[in-house]
Parts: C-alpha cells; sequence; structure tokens
C-alpha cells in the first residue's frame, strides 16, 4: 500500500483473480437518445458508481444493473451484455431490463415508498401497496437470475443498497459457491421502524443470504443485529457481529463509505474550478458577500426546508448579514413521480422565492437557487468557495456531500456545520459544528458563529478533517471490505481443516 490510504491498483489486487460481480440499481453507464436522436453515454457523477468503476477496470469483472437508459437495448447484445467504459472496454456492464411497471412498483414503489422512508425513520411516508412487493419480489429475482448467470467459477457477488435486499438469499440457492456480500447505504434503522415495513422478516431472510453485510456506523451494525435477534430461528453472536439462519453464518461490519478525496482536491484546485467561479460569482452578484452552500437531491430526509427557515430566522433577527451572506443552493430533482418528492419539490421552490421576495434588494439576492447540471469543476468550485457548507439532513446514511466539502477546502478553509442526524457526525462531529436540523434558533446561531470563527481555529478544525476524510476514502472503503472477505473465507478453512496430528 502506499501513502496514508490504498489505490484502486490495491483494491484490485485484494479480489486477486476472484471473479467479481458488482450488483446495483443505478448502472455506471447509460446509453440515451438526445435531441437530435443521436445516442450519447452518460455516467453518474460522482457518488459510488465513479468509485466503483475504476476498480472493476482494474480488476475486469461484470456489474450487473437496470437498463435505465432508453438506448440501452440498441447498444448491448441480446443477453443485454456491452463492455464499458464504451471507448475501451475494460469490463461487461449486463443490463437487466424492467418493464415500466416493474419500474413503478419496484424502484419508485416498494424501494422508494416502503423502503427508503422506514430506514429513514419517516414511517408516516410509509404507501406499503401490496403491489410495489410484488414488483419488488420479481425485480430481485431478475437481478439474481443475471448475476447467476454471468458469474464465472470462485466468483465473489457484491450487491449495493436497498433495492436489492432479496436476491442475496436467491442468488445462494443458486450459486452455492458464490461468496455474497452487500452494502446498505442507508441508515439501519432501529427494529420498531424497521417493523414498519409489513414485509420485514422476507428481507432480513433475503439479506441473511449474503456471507457480509456492511453498513456505515457502529450504531446500524447494533440495529440490524436487534432486527436480526427478533427474526425467529436467528442466532445473534453479538461478540463476532454475526447472525446464523438457516445454517448459514452472516457477519456484519460497519465500513464507513467515504470519497475520492485526492480527485476532489485536485478538482478544486484546477484552473476550470477558478474559471468557472469566476464567472459564477460575478452572474449571481457574489462578489463581496460571504457565501453558504447547500448541496443535494430534492429529497425529504435532506433537511432542506427546515434550512431554509434557520437562514430566514438569521436574516430575520441579524439583520447586519443581509447582503452580507448569501446561500448558494444547488439542488437536482430526484424521484420525481413520486407525489412526497413533488410536494417537496414545490415547497422549496416555493420559499426559495418567498424568503427571496422578503429580504432581496436591488444590489442583493439572499438565496441563489440552482438546478442545472453543474460541471464537476463547477461543484468543486462551488465548495472551495463557500465559507459554509450547511449538511441538515434529518437522515442520512454517511452524506458524502459533508466529505467533498472538506477534501475541497485547498485554500483559506471554510467550516462545515453537520447534523447529529447524518452517519458522517459519527467520526466528524469533533471538528465540525454540530447542529440539530430541527432546532431552527440553534441552526441560526451555528451558522452566524460559523462565520465569525478566527481563520487559526478554522485552520485546525479543517485539517483534522481533512486528515479524517483522506484516511477514510472510497478506497480504504472498499479495502477494507475486501479484507474483510478474505479474513472470513481463512476462518472458514481453518474451521474446515482436520485437527492437525491426525
Ligand atoms: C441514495 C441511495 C443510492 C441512490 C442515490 C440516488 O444515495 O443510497 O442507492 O442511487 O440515493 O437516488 P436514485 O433513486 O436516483 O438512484
Amino acid at each position: 500500500m502506499t501513502g496514508e490510504s490504498p489505490t484502486p491498483e490495491d483494491v484490485s489486487s485484494l479480489v486477486e483473480d476472484r471473479n467479481l460481480v458488482v450488483v446495483s440499481n443505478r448502472e455506471p453507464y447509460s446509453h440515451e437518445y438526445d435531441d437530435d436522436g443521436e445516442v450519447s453515454v452518460s455516467c453518474p457523477a460522482g457518488g459510488l458508481t465513479s468509485a466503483l468503476d475504476p476498480v472493476m477496470q482494474s480488476v475486469g469483472g461484470t456489474w450487473v444493473a437496470w437498463a435505465s437508459g432508453d438506448a440501452d437495448d440498441v447498444t448491448s447484445d441480446e443477453a443485454g451484455r456491452v463492455g464499458v467504459p464504451p471507448e475501451s472496454p475494460a469490463y461487461t456492464l449486463r443490463r437487466v431490463p424492467l418493464s415500466d411497471e416493474r419500474v413503478d412498483g419496484y424502484y419508485y414503489g416498494y424501494s422508494n415508498q416502503v423502503l427508503w422512508p422506514v430506514c429513514h425513520l419517516d414511517t408516516a411516508k410509509v404507501n406499503a401497496k401490496g403491489e410495489f412487493w410484488e414488483h419488488y419480489q420479481a425485480a430481485n429475482r431478475s437481478f439474481a437470475d443475471a448475476v447467476s448467470a454471468e458469474a464465472g467459477d470462485d466468483p465473489i457477488v457484491w450487491f449495493q443498497d436497498y433495492h436489492l435486499a432479496l436476491a442475496p438469499e436467491l442468488v445462494r440457492e443458486q450459486r452455492p459457491d458464490a461468496f455474497c456480500m452487500q452494502f446498505w447505504h442507508v441508515p439501519w434503522p432501529p427494529r420498531d421502524a424497521f417493523q414498519a415495513a409489513p414485509q420485514y422478516e422476507q428481507l432480513l431472510e433475503g439479506l441473511l443470504g449474503n456471507d457480509l453485510l456492511g453498513v456505515h456506523t457502529d450504531r446500524y451494525c447494533r440495529n440490524f443485529l436487534d432486527c436480526a435477534a427478533a427474526l425467529s430461528g436467528a442466532t445473534v453472536d453479538r461478540a463476532t457481529r454475526s447472525v446464523v439462519y438457516d445454517g448459514h453464518r452472516t457477519f456484519v461490519r460497519p465500513f464507513p463509505l467515504g470519497v475520492d478525496a485526492d480527485h476532489r482536491r485536485d478538482l478544486a484546485r484546477s484552473a476550470a474550478a477558478a474559471e468557472f467561479w469566476r464567472s459564477f460569482r460575478d452572474s449571481h452578484g457574489l462578489d463581496g458577500t460571504r457565501v453558504a452552500l447547500g448541496v443535494e437531491r430534492l429529497d425529504y430526509t435532506k433537511g432542506i426546508p427546515e434550512r431554509l427557515a434557520a437562514l430566514e430566522r438569521l436574516w430575520e433577527t441579524r439583520p447586519e448579514w443581509r447582503g452580507e451572506l448569501t446561500y448558494v443552493q444547488k439542488a437536482s430533482e430526484s424521484r420525481t413521480r413520486i407525489p412526497a418528492y413533488q410536494r417537496l419539490q414545490d415547497e422549496v421552490r416555493g420559499e426559495v422565492a418567498r424568503v427571496n421576495d422578503r429580504f432581496g434588494t436591488d444590489d442583493w439576492r439572499p438565496i441563489v437557487y440552482v438546478e442545472d447540471h453543474l460541471p464537476q469543476e463547477g461543484l468543486a468550485a462551488l465548495y472551495r468557495e463557500a465559507d459554509l457548507c450547511l449538511v441538515s439532513a434529518l437522515r442520512d446514511g454517511m452524506n458524502l456531500v459533508a466529505k467533498e466539502y472538506v477534501a475541497s477546502q485547498v485554500d483559506d478553509p471554510g467550516v462545515l456545520l453537520l447534523s447529529e442526524l447524518a452517519g458522517a457526525s459519527e467520526k466528524l462531529g469533533d471538528e465540525v459544528l454540530t447542529i440539530h436540523p430541527r432546532d431552527t434558533d440553534g441552526v441560526a446561531d451555528a451558522i452566524e458563529r460559523g462565520l465569525q470563527l478566527p481563520a487559526d481555529e478554522r485552520e485546525r478544525r479543517m485539517g483534522e478533517l481533512k486528515r479524517q476524510v483522506h484516511a477514510d476514502d472510497v478506497y480504504a472503503w472498499l479495502a477494507a471490505q475486501f479484507r474483510t472477505v478474505k479474513a472470513i473465507q481463512r476462518g472458514r478453512e481453518r474451521a474446515a481443516a482436520p485437527p492437525r496430528g491426525r
């Protein structure tokens, strides 16, 4: 290993010559028709797919994912396979076609109207229509069938997230030789909340088909073991953090997800970021004001209206900040076909307009609201220049915006305000200004405090945060999981070996 954190090559060498099959709902490359009827490729910017892509390019495995692009079928072979990256293929993307009806029930339905609110402890939003569950089961079968067909000898199958809770058990039935692992990217809720999903027992049974289940934090790990302890027929061993069910042992471990911190730092230092900032600053009149920043999908878990209320309180009660602090909200539409998401979008847009009307002047707009897609360098510029980053999630598995902001502080460091209800707070909590997202006055106070922190205090806090974000980066996250796979397998081999001296 080189330096503080492993490289993509280090991660690949941990996988050795095993056949790695990654399985996720979102695909790393999708083909879409543009307005002229030409096919173009798009890759999700940032996030997990972009971190796993270099590893997959170096190990050359298979990635199984939903064929979400409208030109995916014409760019894949009859079995749904396409070599990616398209310009110099290094691994296989196996696309799973799902009908519109299936997507409605499995993705917009069970995944995002049952599991998402349950895991984020917003059980009042659960909409558990029976047909959603039917579609979730069927989609998980389709993913499992594709995995079983694609996995060569001695495979490691790695499922991502809450869309695929049932697939591990199905793959285990079809391919008992596979090592199955899963990472759960959202919070694992306490048992009482998890029971709000009517099929909570089947979900646990599906997940216990894994050999290893990863979650972000110690607390989510304990929550999962509490849920498993209530499952009839399951035995939980808290000392080894494992569950035996149906004769099979699943280890549960915390692996805090990180970002590609070096890449974020380099983007923030790039000439393109500096260029973007000059033009953004000038077109939005940001010269001469301090800047606070929020970056998120328009999701009710992110606490955006609550944050706008805190900013409004600040400008209302401390008018000296009017004209002196501008809030930039980068937002992106998400899951718009779900009514709760439509309501949230309307609410956020309405509140932004109202607050701007209330305090705006000819020379100053309090909130700059951006829904347009930004290039990576553009986002890096906003992170770099923001005096404050406001992460006020009502619940969040980890929250990578907090880590991206830290990694992008390449000169005069800013201050991170971080919700105590985001997983990132477990490790970063000491050096951030911790906020409770629903405490309007407390958040308003913390914004002012952050703006007034002396430079040496900002330097000290940000130095420590950067050290942590670089040490716990995405490659450290990957390496820790594949080291755990090896440890589990060594343990099994030792247990299976005949006793010495016989
Ligand atoms: C969260 C989930 C991911 C998901 C992402 C974007 O981070 O944990 O699995 O991909 O949101 O949401 P979307 O529904 O657009 O994939």
